[in-house]
C-alpha cells in the first residue's frame, strides 16, 4: 500500500498545490474550435468538483473524471488522425500520462487505498497541467483544425503532394 502512494505521488511531483482554487473557466481559454472548448470547459467542471469532493462524493468525482478524459483525449486524438495532425505523437503522450494518473488514482480509491486528500492533490495536479497544456498543444491542434476547415487547403496540398511541391511553392 505504501508502495502505491509513493508511485501516485510520484506521478504527480511538481506542482502547484493550491491550482484547483484558482482554475476557473473564462473567455480567455478559448481556443477557437468550438467542441473543443466545450470538452475544456467540462474538464474545468470535473476538475473543480474533484477539488471540492468529501469521502461521500470522492468516488463518483473521480468517476467523472475518468469518464470525461477518456472521451476529451480520445475526440482529440481522433481530430489529430482525421486532420493529420503533425505533433500528434508528444499530445498524445501527454493526454497518456495525465490519463494513467487518474486511472490509477480512480483504482486506487475504490480499493480504499488512497484518501482524500490525494484525490484533492490529483485534482490540484490536473489543475496545475490544464493550462499549460491547452495553451501549448491544445491551442496548436485548435489552430490546426480552423486552417484545415478553413482555407487550409495550401497545408494539405503541401503534405500530400510531397517535398517537390512543398519547395515548388516556396519558390513560387
Ligand atoms: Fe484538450
Ligand atoms: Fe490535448
Amino acid at each position: 500500500m505504501s508502495h502505491s502512494h509513493a508511485h501516485v505521488h510520484a506521478a504527480q511531483s511538481g506542482f502547484d498545490e493550491h491550482a484547483a482554487e484558482t482554475l476557473a473557466w473564462s473567455d480567455a481559454m478559448l481556443l477557437g474550435h468550438a467542441p473543443m472548448d466545450d470538452a475544456h470547459e467540462e474538464f474545468v467542471v470535473v476538475v473543480r468538483a474533484l477539488a471540492a469532493c468529501n469521502v461521500a462524493t470522492a468516488l463518483g468525482c473521480l468517476q467523472a473524471v475518468e469518464d470525461h478524459l477518456l472521451a476529451h483525449f480520445g475526440t482529440e486524438r481522433e481530430w489529430m488522425e482525421r486532420t493529420e495532425f503533425p505533433a500528434m505523437e508528444c499530445h498524445l503522450d501527454e493526454h497518456q500520462k495525465v490519463l494513467d494518473t487518474v486511472l490509477e488514482v480512480n483504482q486506487l480509491a475504490k480499493a480504499g487505498e488512497v484518501g482524500l486528500r490525494d484525490v484533492h492533490r490529483l485534482a490540484a495536479a490536473l489543475a496545475d497541467w490544464f493550462p499549460k497544456h491547452a495553451t501549448y498543444l491544445d491551442s496548436a491542434l485548435s489552430a490546426w483544425i480552423n486552417k484545415r476547415m478553413h482555407g487550409g487547403a495550401p497545408v494539405i496540398l503541401r503534405r500530400d503532394l510531397g517535398t517537390s511541391a512543398f519547395q515548388e511553392e516556396l519558390a513560387a
